[in-house]
């Protein structure tokens, strides 16, 4: 652990742009700040004051909720097995360059992050949640995975140097913030010229369908659970179902956009887009990374397609715009 410590903090860096030290049970920037270790995971969180009222509310639900669930994975290659049935995670996997450095922003469990770790990239796995990140550590450690960092961060406050990472992938988290935009401004700084941004959030028309269904679940309860996907799946575990539930039907604050909205900040910005999901159909010579979208045409009117999918509504509703700095 203490050598795994010393090699993280090389790539850290303390609020003060000073470089961090690992200092055999804590990291140090300066004589005054400290960063503690809970249960192997470091500590870096750092509030921010305009984002904390949110903030601490999702701290404590995505402490009591691990999301996603582990519950049927007992080893590595039960992971891939699980994530190749995701052709966006099989490709993800696939075409992410060898050697890479990526972050990974509200990793959750860290499904995500311990799939990506073959090819010898570096992985950083970011989120509020010590249970669900000591969750996805415990599974590194299981796994033997020594590539992959785990860490406390609030993503308002990142310890990385600007234009750092190869890529920056954050899934059905921004919109869990107090302010979207900001989140987005604050990930994407951390991205290198020539890097690419994942980015994963709740649609506006494909969550209308949830948020029926959670106004009808709050009158009716569980006697109409079949009207979800997960919930009506007696194959799924109890544990990983219910889990599904408080996550898509109990979150305490949530903001969805449509694309064109999201597709502005990419815009002030001036990031290339590469690919926009579930807009543009995944198939087997799809290249997430450099095959240049020329498919924004209509864009309103795919927009409202969307609502009427009920596939895509079933998922949850999330769209990901993948672009190019
Ligand atoms: C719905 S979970 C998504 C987990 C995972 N990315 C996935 O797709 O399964 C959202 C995660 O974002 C994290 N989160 C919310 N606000 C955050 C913040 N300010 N900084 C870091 N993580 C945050 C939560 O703790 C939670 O684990």
């Amino acid at each position: 652990m203490i050598d795994r410590f010393n090699k993280l903090a090389q790539f850290l860096i303390g609020q003060n742009k000073k470089k961090l030290i690992f200092n055999n049970n804590f990291f140090t920037d300066d004589e005054k700040k400290f960063f503690l270790i809970n249960n192997s995971i470091p500590d870096f969180f750092i509030e921010d004051s305009e984002t904390k009222k949110i903030t601490d509310i999702q701290d404590k639900f995505y402490n009591e909720i691990k999301f996603p669930n582990y519950d049927d994975l007992d080893d590595f290659s039960s992971l891939i097995d699980k994530a190749n049935k995701s052709i966006f995670a099989k490709f993800l996997d696939e075409q992410i360059k060898f050697g890479s450095k990526i972050l990974e922003v509200g990793c959750g469990t860290g499904q995500l992050s311990n799939f990506l770790s073959r090819y010898n990239r570096k992985l950083f796995g970011i989120d509020l949640s010590e249970s669900s990140l000591a969750m996805a550590e415990n599974f590194r450690i299981k796994s033997d995975i020594d590539n992959v960092y785990f860490m406390k961060m609030n993503l308002f406050n990142l310890l990385f140097n600007d234009n750092f990472f190869d890529y920056i992938i954050s899934i059905g988290c921004l919109h869990h913030t107090q302010d979207p935009k900001k989140a987005f401004f604050s990930i994407e700084k951390k991205l290198k010229e020539g890097g690419y941004i994942v980015l994963g959030l709740y649609h506006k028309y494909g969550r209308i369908y949830t948020k029926i269904r959670k106004m009808i679940f709050s009158v009716f309860g569980e006697k109409v659970f079949f009207l979800d996907k997960y919930l009506r799946n007696k194959n799924i575990s109890y544990q990983k179902r219910l889990t599904w539930y408080k996550d898509q039907y109990k979150s305490p604050h949530e903001i969805s956009y449509t694309i064109k909205e999201v597709l502005e900040w990419f815009e002030e910005k001036n990031l290339k887009i590469t690919k926009i999901l579930p807009i543009e159909n995944l198939d087997i010579n799809s290249k997430l990374f450099d095959d240049y979208s020329k498919n924004c045409n209509n864009l309103g009117m795919k927009e409202i397609m969307l609502a009427l999918n009920v596939s895509h509504a079933s998922e949850g509703g999330l769209f990901t715009i993948i672009a190019k700095k």
